[in-house]
């Protein structure tokens, strides 16, 4: 192909570009800590320009990242609505949800950075390995323990059901455990998330476990590592007061269930 060819077919792929283009879409600039084990041996940043519209999410400027212009950017998404969990990631600095994040509340003229939650081993681009995350949670035994075989349901006033509400929210992102400064340092801490799922079963009036549980996170790994830095509580995508949830665990530590 000639140049004069091929400056035709650049310009006309603009014109073309340029006519589809949705009204009131722009150009946005997405810088992604990219890492692929087979070809890097470190993270490296990647810039890619993509056109969205205000209201796109940042899975959509991904999506759209993956489907036209490479193909092997790597990241977990499933549901895209903000139930399954998968897609949390550190956008500008902060953990999110990309199915949540839209591009309008974030600043677009800016390039937004977007990397992998930290904390946990980086497996590919955005993902990171969640075993050590899932293995604390499965450590707090989070399932209703309780003894005897009712004719129907276990019945529960609506009072004790909202004792524990707010921890029954969680969807196992783990944007709370990966902001933690006390879990980036010591893997080994349970992390938020863990306690949250351990305090909607300590506070079920149904279970029989609480103190099974208290104990495991009275551990010099458990609900004591935590320093109050209300990271998680303003990560977390689901609104939990994650750190009043992890201080009404150690008061149930000290005191007992209430
Ligand atoms: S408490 Fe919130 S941030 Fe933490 S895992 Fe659950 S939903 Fe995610
Ligand atoms: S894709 Fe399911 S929470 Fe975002």
């Amino acid at each position: 192909m000639s140049t004069i060819t091929v400056e035709a077919a650049q310009g006309s792929a603009l014109e073309s570009e340029m006519e589809e283009a949705p009204p009131g879409s722009f150009v946005v600039t997405l810088i992604i800590r990219r890492f692929i084990p087979e070809l890097d041996e470190e993270p490296r940043w990647q810039d890619f320009d993509v056109r969205v519209l205000p209201t796109d999410r940042i899975l959509d400027a991904l999506h759209k990242i993956k489907w036209e212009q490479d193909g092997s950017l790597t990241f977990r998404r499933s549901c895209a609505h903000g139930i399954c969990g998968s897609d949390a990631m550190r956008i500008n600095g902060r953990n999110r949800l990309a199915c949540k994040t839209l591009i309008k509340d974030l600043d677009p003229s800016q390039p937004i950075y977007v990397e992998a939650i930290k904390g946990l081993p980086l497996e590919k681009d955005l993902i990171v390995d969640m075993e050590p995350f899932f293995e604390s949670y499965r450590q707090i035994q989070p399932f209703l323990q309780a003894s005897g075989s009712p004719v129907r349901e276990r019945t529960q006033t609506v009072a004790a059901r909202e004792r524990f509400d707010d921890t029954t929210k969680c969807i196992l992102c783990a944007a709370c455990t990966s902001s933690c400064p006390v879990f980036w340092t010591d893997g080994q801490y349970f992390g938020p998330a863990a306690i949250v799922n351990a305090h909607r079963f300590i506070f079920d009036d149904r279970d029989e476990a609480a103190q099974v549980r208290l104990d495991i996170l009275n551990d010099k790994e458990g609900v004591w590592r935590c320093r109050t830095t209300f990271n998680c509580s303003e990560a977390c995508p689901r609104g939990i007061e994650v750190t009043k949830a992890i201080a009404e665990v150690k008061q149930a530590v000290l005191r007992g269930r209430p």
